[in-house]
């Protein structure tokens, strides 16, 4: 251990950390005395990560199930350091009653995420995954798409992410309404989009798109009767989470024709299981949880994070803080 070591063990789950960028593992190997990555090339369940969590000081995390049981568990724990945006697979109310600091990496992807989203729409237009494996198999299926310019995209969330999804579609002529909660009129005004009730962003929407974050109130929200309330052969894109879909109800609306088709990059359970219905339907694409999977989202999530775990460590306050009402308490 050198003189400005931190006497602390990391444990670091997040499968892309470092990918790309060799310095970000070097920076955290000299700051702390030992750095444990995971071994598994997932996410963990909560089982997986009891032994791992025993003796640690810092967690650099990914979207590993943390419960009241691995917090438990923790008991050196200081600071959980989400690497990346959504904090909904962590127990809040358990890290806070622990005096645990959960941290996230605000904006680190949000690019990566919106450009990933205008690719899912772009490929649901013109179908250009069922034409590749046509291709492939020695088909030549010619299909004809729609165009992207002039349709109508509905944003659900407003926040980072709708925001860099939102200006990249005006420059593809389409006409944007948002629905937000904490909409910010002038933000909106700026990117010249349209704040529209929910229901009336349903009925017009060509693409509704979900950019939302994970809470009591927002899962399960595209459920049966909202998927009723969109326009009939319109498409849905979810790069958010998988739990805001109610996935039984968008196979029977994608069975029944009233929604041509969906791009979904995360699932309730992910992976999603081979037997799930919704990967037998043609008109859905799907990826793995990948939308914020860019070097340079990883570098930014990666130096972010590090960066909240240090200073915590360090018994510093970061500003990524999401409990902040641990330092309150604490002073
Ligand atoms: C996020 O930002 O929460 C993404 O899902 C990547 O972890």
């Amino acid at each position: 251990m050198t003189n400005d070591q931190l006497d602390c063990k990391v444990l670091v789950t997040p499968t892309s950390f470092g990918r790309g960028d060799p310095a970000l593992k070097n920076a955290i190997e000299k700051a702390v005395r030992e750095v444990v990555y995971s071994p598994f090339d997932r996410p963990l369940t909560s089982a997986e990560l009891i032994p791992l969590v025993k003796d640690i000081d810092g967690y650099i995390a990914g979207l590993d199930r943390i419960d009241e049981s691995v917090i438990e568990a923790a008991s050196k724990l200081k600071v959980i350091a989400r690497y990346g945006v959504g904090v909904d697979k962590v127990s809040i109310p358990a890290a806070t009653r622990r005096g645990i600091a959960v941290t996230n990496t605000p904006g680190a992807n949000s690019a990566a995420v919106a450009e990933m989203s205008i690719g899912l729409m772009l490929s649901l237009c013109r179908e250009i995954c069922r034409a590749d494996r046509g291709t492939r198999k020695g088909e030549w299926p010619r299909v004809s798409g729609i165009g992207l310019r002039g349709k109508n995209v509905g944003l659900i969330g407003f926040g980072s992410v709708g925001r860099e999804v939102a200006s990249r579609l005006k420059g593809f002529g389409c006409r944007v309404l948002v629905s937000d909660p904490q909409l910010d009129t002038k933000v909106a005004e700026q990117l010249g989009v349209y704040p529209t009730p929910i229901e009336e962003l349903l009925a017009e929407a060509d693409f509704v798109s979900l950019h939302a974050s994970l809470n009591p109130g927002t899962d399960s929200m595209v459920n049966a009767g909202f998927l009723s309330k969109m326009k009939r052969g319109s498409f849905l894109v979810n790069t958010a989470r998988g739990e805001l879909i109610d996935e039984q109800a968008l196979q029977v609306a994608i069975e029944d024709g009233h929604i041509r088709g969906a791009a979904l990059d995360c699932f309730r359970k992910e992976p999603p299981g081979k037997d799930h219905p919704i990967l037998r339907l043609d008109q859905v694409l799907l990826t793995p949880h990948i939308a914020s999977h860019t070097d340079e989202a990883a570098s930014a999530m990666g130096w972010m994070s590090l960066q909240a775990c240090l200073s915590v460590l360090r018994d510093e306050k970061s500003p990524y803080t999401v409990n902040r009402d641990i330092y309150e308490k604490k002073s």
